[in-house]
């Protein structure tokens, strides 16, 4: 399935990073979606975003900080002016947060923080979307992202079978807490939104070399996205409420 066929896709954090590089492959992708809407906080900011706005027309730059409910609630109201009633396809919650935090160092602040970005709001985004994703749901019956979906990008460092696994504590505490309680909400969506046809899931994006992956990080952008985007392209009914990494590999919880 080509993800043209996703009509409307709207992705946060795009500033940098991930979301950046998912917004350049999805604007690559031949069919490309008819509209992309790459939100971040700091719209005059994102320079890369808004040479790419010049050189696509079915790019939208929106502004959106996630965890500033005035502006979830206008972003909300200018993708419903884009979409009308077609509603909104896709939704990944990829803006996100970390910082290093060890047993000693970490504070409850640190903690508070990091759940409010990369937890709390990744489910009050998810829930404001739904009216826009539900009018997508209903104009089709296989699910998919070119019906209605909801994809939170996590992070394998969430998975608990695995820390078990590898009983490797890493120093970020806050981090790996708020990605594990990030896939309980895609858990609680997908069973709460499976009536909807709306699909669900957690989403690991691979170690990549970003500000937040840094240097070390085995993997480039250009390698991980074109398998995010097959992911996508290819997610159906048996994935719904699953956790997937960048090649489509089931991760344990
Ligand atoms: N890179 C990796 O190896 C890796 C591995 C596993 C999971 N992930 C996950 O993948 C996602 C993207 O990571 P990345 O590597 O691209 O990180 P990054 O390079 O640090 O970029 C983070 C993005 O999130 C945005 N953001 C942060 N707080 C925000 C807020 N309150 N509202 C809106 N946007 C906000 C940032 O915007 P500003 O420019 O305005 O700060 C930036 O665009 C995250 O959820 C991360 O946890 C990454």
């Amino acid at each position: 399935m080509a993800l043209g066929i996703c009509r409307a896709v709207l992705i946060t954090g795009c500033s940098r990073g991930i979301g950046l590089g998912l917004v350049r492959g999805l604007l690559a992708r031949s069919p490309a979606p008819d509209l992309v809407i790459a939100t971040c906080r700091n719209p005059d900011q994102a320079q890369e975003l808004q040479q790419l706005k010049e050189q696509h027309q079915s790019l939208r730059v929106l502004q959106l900080d996630i965890v500033c409910e005035d502006s979830i609630r206008k972003v909300v109201r200018e993708t419903e002016a884009l979409v009308g009633e077609k509603g909104l396809n896709c939704l990944i919650n990829n803006a996100g947060i970390n910082r290093i935090a060890t047993l000693d160092s970490v504070t409850a602040q640190d903690m508070l923080t990091i759940y409010e970005t990369n937890t709390v709001a990744q489910l009050m985004v998810s829930k404001a979307f739904l009216p826009l994703l539900r009018k997508a749901a209903c104009q089709d019956a296989i699910m998919g992202i070119h019906r209605a979906a909801i994809i939170n990008v996590s992070s394998r460092s969430a998975s608990m079978q695995l820390f078990f696994q590898n009983k490797k504590s890493e120093e970020v505490y806050p981090y790996r807490i708020a990605k594990t309680a990030l896939n309980m909400i895609t858990c609680c969506l997908a069973a709460d939104l499976m009536s909807d046809g709306i699909l669900c899931i957690s989403l690991e994006p691979g170690w990549v070399k970003t500000d937040m992956g840094g240097s070390k990080a085995p993997l480039q952008l250009k390698e991980t996205i074109p398998g995010i985007l097959n992911v996508l392209a290819n997610l159906r009914e048996k994935d719904h409420g699953a956790f997937l990494d960048w090649k489509g590999e089931v991760l344990p919880w």
